[in-house]
């Protein structure tokens, strides 16, 4: 969708203004500026601002070199969407006044600073932060309100204070399954941080692929990758890319189930024999054998050199779709279970995660997972990622487990972004509809992960919720059809992980959604 080729970007600009992508902007006139997510608060003022081209930044408190980037960034893009470049000689047309109160020793955590404040008028903007992250928030609201009018571009007048529902704003995307360049997903990350995403769960393993470099195990690349990973310098060039623009990345390397291309390549750590080649079109259930210590020092090991790579403090490690008879089906196993008192598979995978568990704390890591891993328990503290729908957001809450929740969100599903905009993370129906409406509607029916009338939320658990995620398995998605199945989908999301509960009027949505994916379009163009 989006070309780095400078020309091919011209192309693709002169394209999008015959098809009256700008022009539909221009004609629009929208009554309000297309905000997504729409602020916590937002008051029109009288004026505008017309955009001449250049920016003149004031800085007052922190200043960095994350935030000059993220400066020269924004001008960049302020010069896409309004179509006005600086030129020598003549005064700037918006003078940026950023005020960042502190560096905030918790940047890039799950506790940094994302509130903003942010004013616009005639006289230009001023941008008053808590931390750097508060300000790269804010100048992607700025870029919102650049309107183009008949008489050319300006900067609407507001006062907005803004800060988000819930701190963990993510997206997944399946890199196992089909490989994503470095590209794709730095694209990701331009389009996430002009949305407030902020963080990327990576699927780097699975039972297609292992993607990423690894120097202790280096048959992972070889037998495990065809040819397709990111070397270890790749990785932190990503990292430190989602770094810049204040967005946390999330590894997760699946065991013990999902671990067949691990198992390809070290053979000696599964269940069951492994004879069958990949084929990306088959899910293979192999698992790993938790009955052999050998097992662990390969997981800890790997582990370590992956959690070096990746700085974050959440490591996720799947945990999902384990086949009892992967396990009970072997002898070994089977009489280890016995020795061991575990009843079931279920005990037998709860004892695995509390050795991975350990593992990861010593690593400094806290361990994540999808919702499998409390189908016995398990250490409370382990975040778990609900998918099979709101029963286990609540189970898991309830357990007093942190929650991430991605039920209802799968972008796999191809629904429209409505259906994904009415789900709300706190929602035990898990539709986003207060209940006096769930019974007129066949929405759960629409989004089959989330039906769950049964389940129910309280104010208490809610606070177990640390947000939400919008995975994109790759089953059948290439790297050519990446940006549109998460755009604008993901826009329409960022404002349900964002915004407050109650901003939920879907024709505003789709109001704004075209305005929102032409902007990103233009925004992310290097000419
Ligand atoms: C999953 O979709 N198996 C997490």
């Amino acid at each position: 969708m989006i070309a780095a080729n400078p020309a091919r970007c011209l192309r693709f600009l002169a394209v999008l203004l015959c098809m009256g992508g700008v022009q539909g902007v221009v004609g629009n006139c929208l009554a309000a500026p297309a905000l997504m997510p729409q602020p916590v608060s937002y008051q029109p003022r009288p004026g505008a601002l017309a955009l001449t081209g250049g920016v003149q930044v004031e800085w007052q408190g922190t200043r960095s070199v994350l935030l000059d980037r993220a400066v020269a960034r924004f001008t960049q893009r302020l010069a896409m969407l309004s179509a006005r470049y600086a030129t020598p000689g003549q005064p700037a047309g918006l003078t940026l006044r950023i005020r960042c109160l502190d560096a905030d020793p918790a940047m890039l955590s799950i506790h940094m600073e994302e509130h903003y404040h942010l004013e616009t008028g005639p006289e230009g903007a001023t941008l008053v932060a808590d931390g750097p992250a508060g300000v790269l928030r804010g100048l992607s609201t700025l870029l919102q309100l650049v309107e183009r009018q008949e008489s050319g571009p300006v900067l609407d007048a507001a006062v907005i204070d803004d800060s988000p529902r819930f701190a963990w704003r993510g997206v997944m995307v399946d890199v196992s399954r089909h490989f994503m360049s470095v590209t794709a997903l730095e694209r990701q990350l331009d389009m996430m941080e002009l949305t407030r995403l902020n963080v990327l769960h990576l699927h780097l393993s699975d039972g297609q692929g292992f993607r990423v470099e690894s120097r202790l195990y280096p048959r992972l690349q070889q037998v495990a990758a065809h040819g397709a990973y990111y070397t270890q310098r790749q990785i932190h060039e990503l990292v430190a890319y989602a770094t810049d623009r204040g967005i946390r990345i999330v590894p997760e390397f699946d065991a013990p189930g999902h671990s067949y291309a691990m198992l390809q390549a070290y053979p000696q750590y599964a269940a069951q024999p492994v004879t069958t080649p990949m084929d990306p079109k088959r899910v293979v259930r192999a698992a790993m054998d938790p009955s052999n210590p050998q097992t662990y020092v390969f997981l800890a090991r790997l582990y370590h050199e992956m959690a070096g790579l990746f700085p974050d403090a959440y490591f996720h490690v799947g945990g999902d779709e384990v086949r009892p008879d992967e396990w009970t089906g072997n002898p070994h196993i089977a009489a280890f279970m016995k020795q061991h008192g575990y009843a079931d598979a279920a005990a037998l995978q709860a004892a695995f995660t509390r050795r991975i568990y350990s593992m990861l704390a010593h690593e400094g890591r806290t361990m994540m997972g999808w919702d499998e891993l409390i189908d016995a328990p398990v250490p409370a503290s382990i975040v778990i990622e609900p998918w099979r729908g709101s029963r286990y957001t609540v189970a898991a809450a309830t357990a007093g487990h942190p929650v991430v929740v991605s039920a209802g969100y799968y972008l796999d599903l191809l629904l429209p972004a409505a259906d994904y905009y009415r789900v709300d993370p706190l929602d035990p129906q898990g539709n986003g509809l207060p209940p006096d409406q769930v019974a007129q509607t066949n929405v759960p029916a629409l989004n089959p992960f989330t039906l769950d009338p049964a389940a129910r939320m309280t104010p208490e658990l809610a606070t177990h919720v640390m947000g939400a995620e919008a995975p994109l398995w790759t089953e059948i998605v290439t790297e050519e059809m990446l940006d549109t199945r998460l755009w604008p989908r993901c826009a329409a999301l960022a404002e349900r992980f964002w915004s407050p509960a109650s901003v939920r009027d879907e024709a505003s949505l789709a109001r704004r959604l075209p305005v929102v994916q032409s902007e990103l379009e233009l925004s992310l163009i290097h000419i």
